[in-house]
């Protein structure tokens, strides 16, 4: 999704910007561009395409010299990615630039008002219509022609505009998208995500919905949508800054499946106690725990996977129904919740707008929000009811690994806590399972260790064009996960299955040769899923399982075994998802894949 930054103080903006926007590649974009105030001027130099790119033209033209600056990583959605359409915007004038994150849904009226207002455009995007509008209500104050013009805006925005009359002022405005101003010495920063401002600074104000802010070099101003001043909390970051590195790693994806370990430790860390469950930040008590009739869990993506497991877990533990829905799906549902629900919000980010739509939505409707997120300050943290924080760190490539993992760990936790408010499972078996929670990071750790294996067999089977993923019940779970990973990083087309399903249609394209990876971990299921992975075999599909260690005989029906460590069977999607993730990322490398930013995907997927 579209990166925004914004500079200003005595520092040339043009080098800290491109270096801003370079920390938020990892959000997906296919054009970028930047606006520099040059004496009596805006230099605004944009393209189609990468960075690198926009760093090329700056390199064959003087790059401008200005210190006060905005600039922007366009993820295409009105008008196709191109020069024109690439951000920043500016009026009819030229003396006013804007980049935008967000969707203008009422754009097509304004700027019919636009033209015949006598505005000229020059690309197809909803953004342009702010240009002109901050243009005809600007009489010499750019806050205020702000303001007015987010009166008029439906739909969702983070703003940044600058304007030659106000050449120390740079002005940014906040709805439905995120935007944080970092706050250093002598100089201040915009941006939509956190690791563009953290080389210069760790302290930063996270704006709210209505929110324009106005940035001088000394000062940040801020007001809510009456008008009024806000005294807001100076957030101070606890990240370091080589965590949003990729210290010594090729990509950011392999750095954050050897952090999987440590990451599952944090999230761990401090919430198991005296053979209990203690999560600080959620305030169900045994009474209301009790009460819950149906629990909800609603996500995208990754997150969405996450979910089908903890619905499993849940159900099992807890003795509470559970519905999982994609978010996209779930806010125009017509959903039967009520205060009696719980509803349970996962997102990586906590910025993705169908999630954060479900969560307004489920709200509305009576229910308590439980958000599992990874993103402190993010906005489905600040609308939750409860929270369990993923500690997974900066998650950047655009397929998630850590958090994914964090996410099963926290709906662990999440099931045993609500398992033992209510009591049904007793004090051994809660101890048990808690003990078994916390060898997984061993676990984990034993997987990656059998990297070169699994690379070897993306080598082998990196020219196909079509990869199955079967298993039942969790392993289900899992096979979905892998599919995604796999076609989101190496654009092979994978595609998962319910292992019983398999003869309902799935089966006419299992031909000679086409890889099949088959989860074997449950072992209530084991016997079925050998049943299935013969019907395969039958088809002369290749078959790789993914099975537990210890499970010699599964070999019969297999061509090559992963063996996962032994773990509680709850548990196994932990381990079980390793070796898929190693596999997409070695498949995608064999193929030539930009790996952490795969063609049309974005990170923070902040638009519907
Ligand atoms: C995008 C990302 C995925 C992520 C999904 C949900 O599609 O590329 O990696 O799983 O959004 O994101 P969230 O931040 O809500 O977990």
């Amino acid at each position: 999704m579209c990166g925004i930054v914004g500079y200003i103080g005595p520092q040339p903006a043009a080098p800290l910007l491109l270096r801003g926007l370079e920390k938020l590649e990892y959000r997906g974009y296919d054009s970028a561009g930047l606006a520099v105030r040059e004496d009596d001027k805006l230099r605004v130099i944009k393209t189609v395409g990468r960075l690198q790119d926009l760093r090329d033209i700056l390199e064959h033209t003087a790059a401008p010299r200005g210190t006060l600056g905005i600039g922007h990583t366009r993820w295409a959605t009105h008008g196709r990615p191109s020069d024109e359409n690439a951000h920043p915007h500016t009026d009819c004038s030229g003396r006013i630039a804007v980049v935008h994150n967000g969707i203008i849904e009422n754009y097509k009226e304004l700027r019919e008002w636009l033209v015949e207002d006598g505005h000229t455009f020059k690309s197809e995007t909803d953004t342009e219509t702010v240009a002109h509008l901050i243009e005809s209500f600007y009489e010499g104050d750019l806050v205020a022609a702000v303001r007015k013009t987010i009166k008029r805006l439906e739909g969702s925005y983070a703003l940044g505009v600058i304007h030659l009359d106000e050449p120390e002022v740079l002005v940014a405005a906040r709805q439905d998208s995120p935007l944080i101003v970092g706050l250093g010495e002598g100089e201040n920063f915009l941006a939509s995500d956190i690791p563009a401002v953290l080389e210069h600074t760790r302290k930063v104000y996270i704006l709210d919905d209505g929110e324009v802010a106005r940035l001088t070099a000394d000062k940040v101003e801020i007001i809510d949508a009456t008008g009024s001043p806000v005294d807001k909390d100076v957030f101070e970051v606890a990240w370091d800054p080589v965590m949003a590195e990729k210290g010594g790693y090729d990509h950011f994806m392999i750095k954050e499946i050897y952090e999987q370990p440590k990451a599952v430790r944090d999230t761990l860390k401090g919430r198991v106690a005296e053979g209990r469950v203690v999560l600080d930040d959620v305030d169900l008590d045994s009474e209301t725990a009790k009460k819950i009739k149906k629990i909800y869990i609603t996500a995208a993506g990754t997150a969405y996977h996450a979910g089908l497991v903890g619905k499993y877990v849940i159900e099992k533990l807890a003795r509470i129904p559970v519905e999982v829905d994609l978010s996209s799906e779930f806010r125009y549902r017509d959903l039967m919740i009520d205060e009696d629900c719980l509803t349970v919000v996962i997102s990586q980010s906590g910025e993705t707008a169908d999630t954060l739509a479900s969560l307004r939505e489920a709200k509305r409707r009576g229910s308590r929000i439980l958000a599992i997120t990874n993103v402190v300050g993010s906005s489905v943290s600040r609308e939750t009811h409860d929270v369990i924080y993923t500690w997974a760190g900066p998650e950047i490539a655009v397929a998630s690994t850590k958090a994914y993992l964090t996410q099963l760990v926290s709906l662990y936790l999440l099931a045993l806590y609500l398992a033992q408010e209510r009591g049904t499972i007793d004090q051994g078996q809660l101890k048990a399972y808690l003990d078994s929670l916390q060898e997984l990071p061993q676990g984990i750790q034993a997987v990656l260790d059998s990297e070169q294996t699994i690379a070897e067999l993306a080598q082998e089977f990196k020219e196909k064009e079509d990869i199955f993923f079967i298993g039942r019940g969790l392993d289900y779970a899992v096979a979905m996960e892998g599919s995604l990973k796999l076609k989101e990083i190496s654009y092979i087309h994978a595609e998962a299955y319910a292992a019983g399903e398999l003869k309902h249609g799935t089966l006419a394209l299992i031909v000679e040769g086409v890889p099949v990876f088959a989860l074997a971990t449950q072992t209530r299921l084991r016997d079925k899923m050998v049943s299935n992975m013969k019907e395969v075999k039958a088809r002369d599909a290749t078959i790789i399982t993914v099975a537990n260690r210890g499970d010699e005989s599964i070999k019969e029906a297999s061509d090559r075994v992963i063996y996962i460590p032994e773990t509680e069977e709850l548990f196994r999607p932990v381990l079980a998802v390793v070796p898929l993730q190693l596999f997409a990322y070695h498949a995608a490398l064999a193929r030539g894949c930009d790996v952490d930013k795969p063609r049309n995907l974005a990170k923070s997927v902040t638009v519907e």
